[in-house]
């Protein structure tokens, strides 16, 4: 039998909800996995943050490693020249690898180096390189990176912290990176990550995307099972709305 691969997942379930656990109570986080595949949600976010590229420092390796989740692992690197740590994130489990360019004097290279890793949970799975663009950082950093990437992760918030605003010009960043996929020869996830609620996430969905990040919307400290449960089901009211031409309201 073919092992569908992360990207054929994705593609299949395209709007999928990426729950991000900075918020979630980590010393319980067997739980909130749990509470999350309950409800479910089918991939997890974890940011990586080094407190040099990002003000915050958060997990690395072994946590990515140690958790015990059939969620599909999707890892946003956030940290300085990740050149030599990728290898680090793949072996520990990552399915989908998110780079930033800024971050990177080779972004390129590390693209064309994780295209020969193989995947840990599963090396029929193969890996989503990914490529996270800051809200400052024009599109046209993606041209030079196309034929190397799986996904492109704009970016709603700066890198830094759960629960920050949602940047209203990411609207026209979307619009216009899916005519940039459009008009390239390959296919090509597109992504949002940071500030997305139970307020936009419909609207935004209906953007036209295939992966939707949300964080402390769902690990809000009370209700996570529910709010989980709810951006599901507003992802598929966004995407109804999209069919339909009926527009949401921002
Ligand atoms: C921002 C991170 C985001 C963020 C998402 O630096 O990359 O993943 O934590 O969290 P919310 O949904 O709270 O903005
Ligand atoms: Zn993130």
């Amino acid at each position: 039998m073919t092992v569908p691969t992360a990207f054929d997942l994705l593609r299949e379930s395209s709007p999928v909800v990426s729950v991000g656990i900075l918020t979630a109570d980590l010393l319980s986080l067997g739980s909130e996995l749990a509470l999350l595949e309950r409800s479910g949600v089918k991939v997890v976010h974890l940011d990586v943050m080094d407190g040099c590229f990002c003000p915050m420092m958060t997990v690395g390796p072994p946590f990515i490693k140690a958790l015990k989740t059939p969620l599909l692992h999707d890892v946003h690197l956030m940290i300085d020249e990740p050149l030599n740590k990728v290898a680090d994130y793949v072996a520990a489990g990552a399915d989908i690898i998110t780079i930033h360019p800024e971050a990177c004097s080779h972004a390129h290279r590390v693209l064309q180096q994780m295209r020969g890793m193989k995947n840990a949970n599963d090396p029929d799975r193969g890996l989503v390189r990914g490529v996270g663009l800051n809200p400052g950082t024009p599109l046209e950093a993606l041209e030079p990176l196309l034929d190397e990437l799986e996904l492109i992760l704009i970016l709603a918030v700066n890198p830094g912290w759960g629960g920050q605003k949602f940047i209203a010009s990411t609207r026209t960043r979307v619009e216009k990176a899916n005519r940039m996929i459009a008009g390239s020869s390959r296919e090509i996830l597109l992504g949002v990550d940071g500030g997305i609620t139970r307020d936009n996430i419909a609207e935004v969905a209906a953007l036209g995307l295939d992966l939707i990040v949300t964080g402390s919307a769902v690990f809000d400290g009370h209700a996570a099972e529910a709010n989980a449960k709810f951006m599901l089901e507003a992802v598929k009211k966004g995407v109804r709305s999209q069919e339909s031409g009926v527009r949401i309201n921002k």
